[in-house]
């Protein structure tokens, strides 16, 4: 599967590093991009520096996920393939997805890579899968969440659930991705399946 991967400024970085360390491991073919306001985030969030300069962040995330450096994207690259309709990638997921994102996503306007490929994977009806991140949520929030559900995306908050008797961050961080793979439709063992037993 060749699936885009758009990291944004909300909190949730381990997120998008778990997703790509699996779709890696999987064998799926990944173009990831980070939006501007996201590296300072993934700064904070990953090694606790939120005025870590860009590209350490960007090498040391490089390392950790093992993504080939040439499939990194500028947020402005829009020779990229995931800003064309006709390149003919699987799924976009946007992970975390902040409100500003969500909200340009939900206009159909768009600015950078990661707006560009989430209006290309609706128009296409390809598999989009959102993953927001904000407490409280306001109105526009919401109305945001469904007009982009009511276009075909997913929406899976970043959400994890305590029935699974997580042990660890990383097990809270794997129920959220493992929940992405599964909307992907791409086998995983991140999460396991309820059995009540
Ligand atoms: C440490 C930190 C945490 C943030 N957490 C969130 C969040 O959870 N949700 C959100 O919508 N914005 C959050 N923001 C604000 C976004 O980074 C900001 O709105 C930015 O403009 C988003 O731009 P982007 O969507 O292009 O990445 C956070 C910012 C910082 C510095």
């Amino acid at each position: 599967m060749d699936v885009f991967v758009g990291i944004t400024g909300a909190s949730g970085a381990p997120y998008a590093r778990r997703l790509v360390q699996a779709l890696v491991a999987g064998g799926h073919t990944v173009g990831a991009c980070f939006s501007s306001a996201s590296t300072q985030v993934s700064g904070q969030e990953l090694y606790g520096d939120l005025r870590m300069d860009r590209a350490e962040v960007v090498r040391r995330w490089l390392e950790e996920t093992g993504l080939p450096a040439d499939r990194l994207y500028d947020p402005h690259d829009f020779g990229s393939p995931y800003a064309s309709g006709s390149a003919r990638w699987d799924a976009a997921v946007l992970v975390p997805c902040s409100m500003d994102t969500l909200a340009t996503v939900a206009s159909g306007a768009g600015s950078n890579l990661l707006h560009r490929a989430a209006s290309v994977a609706l128009k296409e009806d390809r598999r989009l899968v959102l993953v927001p991140r904000e407490t409280p949520l306001s109105t526009i929030h919401l109305e945001n969440l469904l007009r982009v559900r009511r276009a075909g995306a997913h929406v899976l908050p970043a959400m994890p659930a305590f029935y699974t008797m997580p042990e660890t961050l990383e097990d809270m961080v794997d129920f959220v991705v493992g929940k992405v793979l599964n909307l992907l439709g791409i086998d995983q063992t991140l999460l396991s399946e309820w059995d009540e037993s």
